[in-house]
């Protein structure tokens, strides 16, 4: 294979515009590192693997992404991309260009996209979160205490039937979570059909709130089909629902915009199961701060970025760095609400909030219907969990006086405390 056509893609030092360039950082492995790095700029932008008849110098003037930055020590490459080469508003588009072809090139053995930078202007066409941190947090009324807030997935993932489910539901809002949520494999199936999990659940929700006074959320999994997903938020939000949950990296970020683009009126709670096909690897593949960079563009409310004490892979330094991203400014578009989730219990929740703070949603599944007594004594212990930790007691000499805690204690004691 000729390797002279990927000659001309480098232009080093120069610092490219970040109002008229996307800027990609890579890491990369090759034989050849000159060669790779302008294969990466020539394949996402205007180039192939020969030169061509049909090539314009105008084409390749205005629309050639650069390498602008080159450590081939650290095999670190930086892109610059014109910003005609995007279309606005367009995920899938922009996943072609930065993300497409050039994982598959025979010119590199291993490529991992770390991260990009987008010009505010592109940025803008896209809606993002309709409401976001703020937003969830007013639908709960924790605009002033920024107290976690508290979530549950129905347990087990599948199998209950709509009106169990409505029944773990209920139980786990009484004892104290403000959030439930269906699993993320839990969508229509014949064992706890969709309308019917959405409306008994929804009627627990009622039920729930006029009994407690307090403010809660359900997030049915909507993940399907894209106009099946139309149809049931639709569904969701005539049978007076506040939340939808969808699976954004199964489902795809087209999908993901459209439900945003549609303007339900209720936020929209991101599961990323499958992130780690991509994100795993080091060496290869997608990081996740890119990802939850997608997902805000498109208008998740709240996504999943790991719990770092549970049972999802996530090193702290990488979670914390992607949460504070969420929460910060991004040319206006509005902050996301991080959730920590996967195989958190009540023990774990001073160490977590010790960690990530109480800017989260922290959701817990087996964590609260593991518990010995229960699903209600589960969402219990979790919150008695974080009342210790706010009185600055051990959770020890808390469970002494709250058996729901010391029950906990008692199951979960002797578990590690993973990854950190
Ligand atoms: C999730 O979807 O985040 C998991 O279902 C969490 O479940 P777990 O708390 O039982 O790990
Ligand atoms: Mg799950």
């Amino acid at each position: 294979m000729s390797r002279d056509v990927y000659k001309g893609y480098l232009a080093l030092g120069k610092a490219p515009d970040p109002d008229s360039h996307v800027l990609a950082s890579f890491y990369f492995e090759a034989e050849d590192a000159d060669n790779a790095a302008q294969a990466i700029a020539a394949e996402s932008s205007v180039g192939t693997w020969t030169e061509l008849k049909t090539m314009k110098p105008q084409i390749r003037n205005s629309l050639a992404a650069k390498v602008y930055s080159l450590d081939k020590k650290k095999g670190l490459v930086k892109i610059a991309y014109p910003i005609d080469l995007f279309e606005p508003s367009n995920i899938p588009q922009l996943l072609s260009d930065i993300a497409g072809n050039i994982f598959g090139m025979r010119e590199l053995e291993n490529l991992r996209l770390l991260d990009f930078e987008l010009p505010k202007a592109y940025v803008k066409s896209f809606k993002g979160p309709a409401f976001g941190l703020e937003g969830v947090r007013k639908m709960i009324g924790t605009q002033k205490s920024r107290r976690p807030h508290w979530g549950t997935i129905v347990k087990p993932k599948v199998g209950l039937s709509p009106s169990e489910n409505a029944k773990v539901a209920y139980e786990a809002w009484v004892g104290g979570v403000d959030f439930v949520k269906d699993d993320e494999n839990l969508s229509n199936q014949k064992f706890c059909p969709f309308e019917k999990r959405v409306a008994l659940t929804l009627e627990a929700k009622d039920k729930v709130e006029s009994e407690t006074g307090e403010k809660k959320i359900y997030a049915p999994n909507i993940t399907a089909e894209t106009n099946e997903m139309l149809r049931r938020a639709e569904f969701v939000k005539a049978h007076g629902g506040n939340c939808i949950m969808v699976d954004i990296i199964t489902a795809g970020f087209a999908s993901l915009q459209t439900i945003r683009n549609a303007n339900f009126g209720m936020p929209i709670h991101a599961h990323r199961a499958m992130y780690a096909a991509f994100a795993r690897n080091p060496k290869h593949g997608i990081a996740f701060a890119p990802l939850a960079k997608l997902a805000r563009l498109a208008g998740v409310d709240q996504l999943h970025t790991g719990a770092i004490v549970g049972k999802m892979e996530g090193a702290k330094k990488d979670v914390l760095e992607i949460n504070d991203w969420l929460r910060g400014e991004w040319f206006g578009l509005k902050p996301v609400f991080p959730v920590a989730s996967g195989g958190i219990d009540p023990l774990r929740i001073p160490r977590l909030l010790e960690i990530a703070g109480t800017e989260l949603v922290i959701n817990a599944g087996g964590g609260i219907h593991g518990h010995p007594q229960g699903t209600r004594a589960g969402a219990k212990a979790l919150r008695q969990s974080y009342d210790a930790w706010k009185k600055g007691a051990s959770l020890e000499e808390y469970a002494k006086t709250h058996k729901e805690l010391a029950a906990a204690l008692g199951k979960w004691g002797e578990r590690k405390l993973e990854s950190i």
